[in-house]
């Protein structure tokens, strides 16, 4: 009983950020605007119009960052490369000052005994590259690979866990279905050719990785198992379609590929047929996969809704988050059992998992206490542990987040980090929860039996 929660050797802990979210300083040292530098400048487009132009001051505050990890005692941090530091204009000339930036990083980090684990691509495509179509171009598997080399060629010596793109779901559905997340388009057709053509791009950066990397390179997709919110037949299907759209349609390319036919039938006459070569670039082996968990979803049959025509239902007697998503820890031991079993048990990496939540005020010399998020990480780690015990290849966990942080669309209104951020002075400070995740961290799991 005494190793009832302890983590395998070698397990990582870490938190994970994203560079539009944390960074500030969008334009410095020759950086090129990306898509959400643009989305978040335009109004109506983000609550209270918040934008990334300050955000946490990472950049000019990011040795103070490293520090603030290193007193959390993680052994690792997942953060991105914003593509338009690297190339200004998305391919072409290298602008070395932006480079330098995450050169400087990785080296602070592994001075204190952090892994870094880089993302390629989290969500701030250069705006130059959209004006040439973006993800809708085909084109764009060659300009992912020429900056995914230049990453590579600069950091691999020191880098050991790469990541190609972040949430290609929540690309497509929020930036090319429905709106809501930058470029902002409402296009049934574009949606299918923007993922074919995020996975094109992430098998060719997989190409590149394996000429001129030594490590390891992976993908993250966010998993929402789907639960029906009756057994009527009609709910049964709509969650079977969901499921489709929301985790299959970008496991079983990468795994097994092909797309799952329920996504020809949801799109209609919107689903291309697509080469067949393609699929060979699709299934190009990974190292590891990365999982964004938070919830999941309870759904029933919604004529209305585009392309799945199935809608979330809220449950009574539920805790949800403030953004409104449902606290349901067992799903991840579920979802982590549900890969292994269908994807021919990936090594896997928990590459978000956290929660907003309401926090009170910070008041100088006491603790800030957010009893429902350590609630809500203790118990998902609980739960992660319980897929190690039944065979799942586990290999490490990341809070989302760090820091508050620019909660995309919903501005500076949610707050994930297990630092709190006064935006005002940028002062940093502890929450309940940071101390937990050092305690959780530092043991190696163990003190989650103190929870028993
Ligand atoms: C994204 C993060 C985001 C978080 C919480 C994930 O979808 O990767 O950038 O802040 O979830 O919404």
């Amino acid at each position: 009983m005494t190793n009832l929660f302890r983590f395998p050797q070698g397990f990582l802990w870490g938190c994970a950020t994203a560079a539009y979210q944390i960074e500030g300083s969008p334009l410095a040292d020759g950086a090129g605007p990306s898509i959400w530098h643009r989305f978040s400048h335009t109004p109506g487009m983000t609550l209270n119009g918040d934008t990334g132009d300050v955000a946490c001051d990472h950049y000019r505050r990011m040795e103070e960052d490293v520090h603030l990890m290193a007193g959390l005692g993680l052994n690792s941090y997942r953060f991105s490369i914003s593509w338009g530091r690297v190339l200004p204009e998305g391919v072409g000339k290298i602008n070395e000052k932006g480079l330098d930036f995450y050169d400087r990083l990785v080296d602070r980090l592994l001075e204190n005994s952090i892994a870094p684990m880089v993302t390629l691509y989290h969500w701030d495509l250069p705006e130059s590259l959209d004006n040439r179509g973006g993800w809708l171009n085909r084109r764009i598997d060659d300009w992912f690979a020429e900056y995914a080399r230049v990453c590579f060629k600069r950091l691999d010596d020191r880098v050991k866990l790469w990541v190609t793109i972040n949430e290609p779901w929540v690309i497509v559905d929020g930036g090319y279905l429905h709106g809501t997340l930058a470029p902002g388009h409402r296009n049934l057709f574009e949606a299918p050719l923007a993922t074919h053509n995020l996975l094109r791009a992430h098998g060719r950066a997989v190409e590149e990785y394996r000429e001129v990397g030594s490590h390891q390179i992976g993908i993250v997709v966010n998993i929402e198992p789907k639960f029906a919110a009756s057994d009527l037949p009609e709910d049964l299907e709509a969650t079977g379609r969901a499921h489709a759209y929301m985790n299959r349609q970008y496991l079983d390319p990468i795994f097994h590929g092909t797309y799952p036919e329920k996504l020809r039938e949801m799109f209609g006459e919107a689903w291309p047929d697509w080469p067949a070569k393609d699929f060979e670039l699709l299934r190009t082996p990974i190292d590891f996969l990365g999982l964004n968990y938070y919830t999941r979803g309870v759904v029933r049959h919604d004529p209305d809704r585009i392309p799945e025509k199935a809608s979330p239902v809220r449950r009574k007697n539920a805790t949800y988050t403030e953004t409104g998503w449902e606290v349901y820890p067992r799903a991840l031991t579920d979802t982590l059992l549900w890969l292994k079993s269908n994807y021919a048990n990936p090594v896997v990496y928990i590459t978000e998992n956290g929660a907003a939540f309401y926090d009170p005020p910070v008041v100088e010399g006491e603790r800030l206490e957010d009893p429902l998020r350590q609630s809500y990480l203790r118990k998902h780690i609980q739960a992660a542990h319980a897929a190690i015990d039944a065979g799942a290849d586990l290999r490490g966990y990341f809070v989302w987040s760090l820091l508050d942080n620019l909660e995309w669309s919903n501005g500076y209104s949610k707050r994930f980090g297990i630092i709190h951020v006064d935006y005002a002075t940028q002062k940093r400070t502890r929450k309940g929860s940071a101390d937990l995740y050092q305690r959780i961290a530092q043991s190696n799991g163990e003190h989650l039996r103190t929870f028993q």
